[in-house]
């Protein structure tokens, strides 16, 4: 049975930049830990990796850490807490000079200094890019940083199944037991089909979000809220679930999941959003127009969309320079133009529809990302520090990541030596069979699940809604529980296990807040 010092389950932003400081931290001390960081498919697959806008952080003099916050307190319908957004915004300049020194390279003007740019909710220019695919960028010089340690084990097609807490001895575990702890976790090699066991010291979640409930993402498959479910089952806090974020402008290509995004530095650069006759409409909704908060501009487009009975609105980009505009998203340009032939600096405006993007919610952590379970940390999009309160602030995420990864490599070093691991942990029971059958109900469970939360719980939520998607949901649950006592262990079965818990928090969240704050937005809590 592998042993470790530090388990890292997933490669996002969160987890390559805690294993890289840890490793660092090691090699400088020169004492020797193993390190394990393990992901379900390849290396680079992530959120991440997809990160179109950029970062946030305060770098010019004319800005100020005051106006970060305040700017992340109004987003966040002023629902987060306060010492949270506090910690982020003052630790960002540091952690960003940090991933520069990895090698991140980010947009710099003609006279050197870096360009900043404007997105929604943001009082200044603050986002620091790499032209239109920042997060391709981070991840590459991550990897390759983590990549250079000797103390770091990579594990990539290794999918984390359910932590290792007392109650694998057999003790009885709620979410009450004070002095839970976590030995690390079961993980199947999708390669081999064997289920191996991870004994660690200390556990670190980092698996990133939860799109694939959902009809249409903008995430990757692989954000099935894996760890978040994980968590729960091992009896660990999950809260502010119902605040999942859409993202105003995905392309509209109507069966292709994930939604490619469009976007929201597009419209900080001057994009317009319009109806079909071209007409604007966000003067209704926001004095910020097409830059308000996330949460408004959805709301404003799944509104024009109903009143107007249309499938999309548009974003209009033809008035645009079109040597600065393809200098600064290359990438939004190219895929237009090879994937619906648009033009979108002369004739064409962009289709764009709102897809579920962010979830703000997950395990509730504290300021040193703990978790409430011992020598368990969550960080990045899985947990819940507190910074997004009812809606996340645009490039606020992948900021939010490396601050807690930060400080969970603090408190991490603090305290791995006190876990003792135990000697009698059991093997992962492998009973079971397989099926070819069993593959067609999962996907077709998964096809239930995905209707249910986009048809009921997505920006607009009536009790009604929630109601019936609550009763469906526990009929998929029972379904699959069945069939999962009875089924070999596989990737699909197992996220679908994953979404069914996820989707369930989901909706016990959003029937249980009676206002609306940010988004969350039920019509029966509307007061006459
Ligand atoms: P991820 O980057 O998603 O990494 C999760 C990792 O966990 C992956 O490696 C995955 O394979 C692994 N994993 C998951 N489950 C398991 C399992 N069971 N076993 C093993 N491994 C597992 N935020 C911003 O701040 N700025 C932006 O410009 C921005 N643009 C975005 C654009 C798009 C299209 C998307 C989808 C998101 C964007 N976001 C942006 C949000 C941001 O990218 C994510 O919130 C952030 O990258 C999450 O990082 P993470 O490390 O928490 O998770
Ligand atoms: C975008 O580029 O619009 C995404 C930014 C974010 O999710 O913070």
């Amino acid at each position: 049975m592998p042993q470790y010092d530090f388990l890292v389950i997933g490669s996002g932003i969160a987890g390559l930049s805690y294993t890289a400081k840890i490793a660092t931290y090691f090699e400088e001390k020169r004492k020797n830990v193993k390190i394990a960081i393990i992901t379900k498919t390849i290396a680079e697959e992530s959120n991440t990796k997809y990160a179109q806008g950029g970062i946030a952080t305060v770098w010019k003099d004319e800005d100020s850490f005051e106006k970060h916050i305040e700017d992340t307190m109004v987003a966040g319908d002023f629902m987060s807490d306060k010492r949270a957004v506090e910690i982020v915004v003052t630790e960002a300049p540091e952690r960003l000079k940090e991933l520069i020194a990895y090698g991140t390279n980010f947009d710099k003007k003609e006279d050197g200094s870096y360009d900043l740019v404007k997105e929604g909710g943001h009082s200044d220019q603050r986002i620091l890019h790499h032209k239109d695919s920042t997060g391709n960028e981070i991840e590459r010089a991550l990897l390759e940083k983590v990549k250079s340690f000797k103390s770091v084990d990579f594990f990539t097609h290794y999918f984390a199944i359910d932590l290792i807490t007392q109650h694998h001895l057999g003790e009885k575990v709620t979410k009450d037991t004070p002095d839970k702890k976590c030995f690390g976790a079961y993980i199947f090699n999708t390669i081999t089909g064997k289920t191996e066991t991870f004994l660690a010291k200390t556990t670190l979640l980092a698996t990133g979000g939860i799109g694939q409930i959902y009809q249409s993402t903008t995430n990757p498959t692989i954000a099935t809220g894996d760890g978040i479910a994980m968590a729960y089952r091992a009896k660990g806090l999950v809260e502010g679930m119902e605040f999942i974020q859409f993202h105003p402008t995905s392309l509209y290509q109507p069966g292709k999941k994930p939604s490619f995004l469009i976007s929201e530095a597009v419209r900080g650069h001057g994009g317009i959003l319009k109806n079909m006759d071209e007409s604007t409409f966000m003067e209704k909704y926001d004095e910020r127009l097409s830059l308000a908060p996330r949460d408004i501009v959805a709301r404003a487009i799944d509104s024009e969309m109903k009143k107007n009975g249309v499938d999309h609105v548009y974003l209009d980009t033809r008035h645009l320079d079109h040597e600065d505009f393809t200098h600064h998203f290359p990438m939004i340009y190219q895929y237009c133009k090879d994937n619906l032939g648009l033009d979108i600096t002369g004739k064409d405006m962009i289709p764009v529809v709102p897809a579920q993007h962010y979830l703000c919610g997950g395990i509730k952590v504290n300021e040193y990302s703990q978790t409430n379970i011992n020598f368990l940390f969550a960080a990045g999009e899985c947990s819940s520090t507190g910074l997004h309160g009812a809606n996340r602030l645009a490039s606020n995420s992948l900021l939010e990541a490396i601050v807690y990864a930060h400080r969970a490599f603090l408190k991490s070093i603090e305290i791995f030596e006190d876990n003792i691991l135990p000697t009698n942990i059991p093997d992962w029971n492998d009973e079971g069979t397989t099926h070819p059958e069993e593959l067609v109900l999962v996907t077709e469970m998964a096809r239930e699940l995905e209707s249910i939360m986009s048809n009921y719980v997505g920006i607009v939520r009536t009790d009604r809604r929630l109601k019936r998607a609550y009763d469906r949901l526990e009929l998929i649950y029972l379904e699959h529980e069945e069939l999962y006592r009875q089924s070999k262990i596989s990737v699909q079965i197992n996220e679908l296990r994953n979404m069914i818990n996820v989707a369930y928090l989901i909706i016990k969240d959003a029937r249980a807040r009676k206002e609306n704050r940010g988004l969350h937005y039920n019509l029966d809590n509307i007061k006459e």
